[in-house]
């Protein structure tokens, strides 16, 4: 019996886990001492992890855990899928070269075939596509770069709460002000921030229609009125769902709208799938909800199968930029474009885009469930198998829309008490107190009603 399929054994649904305590084990304490102190996740994950297999993961210590965090959701096969194990075997097995810059190889050829495979008709006849270091930071990166260079202008529209990476040009790109502030000036004046949809706390203090209404007639003022006092951007970026913003699902009329607008002004329009691409939401990306042909999409996180793979898919009115304007040593991974094409073949053999729409309903429905009793939970959002719960405290002063302020206490509490019973969640959005859902496509029905079940006991411990 292979150690995989033990962990798989071990670990079933339905069980009842003891409840964990965490002490600082001599992985840990070293980490602490050794790893940088900009390290993030260890910080409210203290475990020093040794095997994993599908949904679960095991600690050093035997422990196991569900986890929906899934590498922020890069996971969708779960962990060790055995197709995208044999498929990382097969290279090695076959000699195959594992780094080529980006020259081509079957291999790579095949990823591209799979992934153009996967675009929609109206994108795939006109997609070109970039190879970019392998992270997806560097996707937004090669994005930016691309839409300046065709546009031949510099500026960007950014949204609140958006997150496009970390580095100097995507981290100009975010909301959060926090990793930016000590860094000085970025693109500065060349990124102008827009309100983004977000219903539940909407900008205008509307919400509904009427908020997403309002929102689009400011974004159609500042682009078309030739005295808005912003100069014409290159591009409006956004993500589809914000994911570190909070799980902020975009409203369908304005996405749509969003694409009317940027057209009618001859802006670009970059859409950022890295974390909700590849049939996380209920389609293969995001973007079709609304049925909207964006000029650039950024992908990475899924697209490797678990190894790192990042490429920038645009159309090819934008390709204009010069040989080698966004070279880089790592882009010809050969073991994750494998991958990648292995869970590709997988999402679409399996139709894995309806099983997360349908798993994702079903956790939503235990979530309603449980808000009847638990008014903590403020807002239940999201698409797909990419879910948050904004918690509130319901005691606290409403705002214009009548919502309860964010609760910052307590989602660190339902976090650690998920933890003690063997479930893996992270905390995003504003005040960091939203409680998100990411876990691999592959998650059953039963796996579903035992996540919501150890949040519930995690919920009632922690309120
Ligand atoms: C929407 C979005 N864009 C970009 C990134 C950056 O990707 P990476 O962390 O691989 O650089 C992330 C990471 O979470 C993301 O969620």
């Amino acid at each position: 019996m292979s150690t995989a399929t033990s962990l798989a054994q071990v670990a079933p649904a339905n069980v009842p886990q003891p409840l964990y305590e965490f002490t600082d084990s001599p992985l840990l304490h070293r980490q602490q001492q050794q790893e940088s102190n900009a390290r993030s996740y260890p910080r409210r994950i203290p475990l020093a992890l040794k095997r994993a297999r599908g949904i679960y993961v095991e600690d050093v210590e035997g422990r196991q855990f569900i986890d929906c965090l899934a590498g922020a959701g890069t996971l969708a096969l779960g962990h060790n899928h055995p197709v995208v194990v044999e498929a990382i075997q097969r290279v090695l097995a076959d000699e195959l070269p594992l780094h080529t810059l980006d020259l081509t190889t079957p291999v790579k050829d095949r990823f591209v075939q799979d992934l153009f495979g996967v675009l929609p008709e109206a994108l795939r006849r006109e997609a070109k596509v970039q190879f970019c270091g392998p992270t997806g930071t560097d996707a937004v990166e090669a994005a930016l770069k691309l839409v300046r260079s065709a546009t031949g202008r510099s500026t960007i529209i950014t949204f609140q709460g958006a997150y496009h990476g970390m580095s100097q040009g995507a981290l100009s790109l975010m909301g959060s002000l926090g990793p930016k502030q000590p860094l000085g000036a970025l693109l500065g004046s060349g990124v102008q921030f827009m309100p983004y949809p977000y219903d539940y706390r909407c900008p205008f203090g509307l919400g509904g229609e009427a908020g997403v209404k309002a929102n689009l007639h400011y974004l159609e003022n500042l682009l078309l009125d030739p005295e808005s006092g912003v100069p014409l951007p290159a591009a409006v970026i956004l993500e589809v769902v914000q994911g570190e913003g909070g799980v902020i699902p975009a409203d369908i009329e304005w996405l749509k709208g969003v694409r009317r607008i940027t057209e009618q002004a001859g802006v670009a329009l970059i859409v950022d799938e890295i974390q909700s691409g590849f049939a996380r939401t209920g389609r293969m990306f995001a973007f079709e909800h609304a049925g909207i042909l964006p000029d650039v999409v950024t992908l990475s996180k899924a697209i490797g199968g678990s190894l790192p793979l990042a490429v920038v898919v645009y159309r090819d009115w934008l390709d204009t930029w010069k040989p080698g304007a966004h070279a880089g040593t790592f882009r010809g991974n050969q073991m994750a474009m494998a991958a990648g094409s292995a869970v590709l073949d997988y999402l679409v053999e399996h139709r894995l885009a309806d099983h997360a729409e349908a798993m994702g309903q079903r956790l939503r429905g235990h979530l309603t469930t449980l808000q009847k009793d638990y008014p903590q939970l403020g807002d239940i959002r999201g698409r797909g198998l990419m879910l948050g719960v904004e918690l509130v405290d319901p005691d606290g002063a409403r705002d214009a829309q009548g919502h309860p302020p964010a609760h910052r206490a307590l989602a660190p509490r339902v976090q650690r008490e998920c933890l003690k019973r063997g479930l893996i969640l992270e905390l995003g959005g504003r005040h960091g107190a939203v409680v998100r859902f990411l876990p691999p496509l592959i998650i059953s029905g039963e796996q579903i009603d035992e996540v919501a079940r150890r949040f519930a006991d995690a919920l009632v411990a922690a309120v």
